[in-house]
């Protein structure tokens, strides 16, 4: 494939949050959008400046029309590693590419952004004065202007060091700002109903997001709550559907999680939610069921999953059952068949998903997912697989100092066949995948504060 010329370089401003779920974030985004992700950067790191490569402009508007990870977006005019090499890329940059954003009937504004350092207003107009030589000819208009230009400069990472001068300066176009202010607008804490665990709004449109999740499609969440999950694809244009174990939290009934309010009002339900952001129209529906016995007739019916399943600590992992697999030694009712709840390893509720999702998602469709781990034991060869599934990213977010969650993200990439349904099972690799059973225990135990205890010292 030919790569975008140079000159289509834009300048990504990172939101400095959820740091590892921001590249997946883009890739994804782009992909979604036509360009591929090009870099044109060694590395993306902990920056929150990236350059990379996408073919158009209108790519990269409907990028930010999407990402919660990034703040905003420049056409990239001219970058150095101090004022005189930025200015000489900034003469390089072709007049013609200039003077339609800087004609005599424009008006436009300059703007100093810094990070890891504040500046002086006298610093700040030094600055822009500095920027003469370019072809300006507009005039300036500081409340409503036409284009607005950014110097961006990059004091590095390390707010006990920093340094007199940057290491960075850019200089480009504003082209548009990302949906961070969707973080607060649909803030959990302003939401109709809610439970434990209710997912934060900011994840939500992340998973959503690494889910490639569009316009008229369809998302399903096996383990759907309160439907954090499904407002966010719902925010993105899709139809959702939802099913849950718990009755009382399908039909909105039963305790309120929210301090001083005992019982759940009328109106708090997921169909609810989706009403308050003006979303209902994409509620499909949500149902009590188990996602271990999945009811589904054989078909693809999903563009996307994306959910949070139960990992044992604010919510139990548990399963229909019936009488005959209640263990020996245990007192049976009398009438067969009545369900019955029996716990559901860990291991076994992921091979459940990933199976289900290789069974149902349409090719290319996403399965996004929260996998709990104990980190001190982890290791990639843990992630769950299926031979219909790519794994396409794997974040962690941490819980505590040893525990996390790693966000996995896998699309399917081959047809389901019946003999894909055992074969990850039969594998060696699914072995190390048991010890995620244990990972209540394990949060519960103490364990974690005895090391981190015992690990105190050798820090200091
Ligand atoms: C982590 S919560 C999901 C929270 C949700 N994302 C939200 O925003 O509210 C996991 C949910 O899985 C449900 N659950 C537990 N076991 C289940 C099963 N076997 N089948 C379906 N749902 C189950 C729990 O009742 C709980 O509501």
């Amino acid at each position: 494939m030919a790569l975008p010329s140079p000159l289509n370089r834009y300048l990504l401003l990172m939101a400095q949050e959820h740091l590892e779920f921001r590249l997946p974030e883009i890739k994804s985004l782009l992909s979604l959008f036509g360009g591929q992700f090009i870099n044109s950067q060694e590395t993306y790191g902990k920056s929150p400046f990236w350059i990379l490569s996408i073919p158009s402009e209108d790519i990269a508007r409907n990028l930010m029309k999407r990402t919660v990870c990034a703040k905003s977006i420049f056409e990239l005019w001219g970058h150095g590693k101090s004022p005189e090499e930025l200015y000489s890329s900034l003469k390089k940059y072709p007049v013609e590419k200039m003077v339609p954003f800087l004609h005599s009937d424009s008006t436009y504004k300059i703007k100093i952004h810094t990070f890891n350092k504040t500046l002086t207003q006298e610093e700040k107009v030094k600055r822009i004065d500095a920027l003469e030589f370019l072809p300006f000819e507009g005039k300036v208009n500081l409340k409503k202007p036409q284009h607005v230009f950014s110097v961006l400069e990059d004091y590095g990472l390390d707010p006990n060091c920093i340094p007199e001068n940057p290491h960075n300066i850019y200089f480009g176009r504003w082209i548009a700002d990302g949906q961070r202010e969707l973080i607060e607008s649909y803030s959990v804490k302003k939401r109709h109903f809610i439970g434990n665990t209710s997912m934060d709004a900011g994840l939500s449109f992340i998973m959503a997001n690494h889910g490639k999740v569009k316009e008229n499609d369809i998302v399903f969440d096996p383990f759907v709550g309160t439907g954090g999950l499904l407002v966010a694809s719902a925010h993105f244009g899709a139809y959702v559907y939802g099913t849950d174990i718990d009755y009382n939290t399908v039909h909105g009934l039963g305790k309120a999680s929210r301090k001083n309010q005992k019982w759940r009002g009328p109106d708090e339900n997921i169909r609810a939610n989706l009403r308050q952001y003006g979303l209902e129209k994409y509620y499909l529906d949500v149902l009590v069921s188990d996602a271990s016995k999945p009811s589904w007739r054989k078909g693809t019916y999903f563009d996307a999953i994306i959910t949070d399943p139960p990992y044992g600590i604010r919510e139990s992992t548990r399963r229909t059952g019936s009488q005959k697999e209640i263990p020996k030694g245990i007192e049976k009712c009398p009438e067969s068949h009545v369900p019955v709840s029996l716990s559901y390893h860990l291991s076994d509720m992921f091979f459940d998903l990933l199976n289900f999702a290789a069974e149902t998602l349409v090719l290319g469709g996403r399965l996004v997912y929260w996998l709990p781990v104990y980190t001190p034991e982890y290791t990639d060869e843990m992630v769950p697989w299926h031979p219909c599934l790519k794994l396409i990213s794997n974040c962690e977010q941490k819980l505590s100092s040893h525990t996390s969650r790693r966000l996995i993200t896998m699309e399917k990439v081959k047809k389901f066949e019946n003999r894909d349904q055992y074969s990850h099972l039969l594998s060696d690799q699914s072995l190390p995948y048991q010890g995620h059973n244990s990972f209540r225990e394990k949060y519960f135990s103490g364990v974690t504060k005895r090391i981190a205890k015992e690990e105190k010292p050798s820090q200091e």
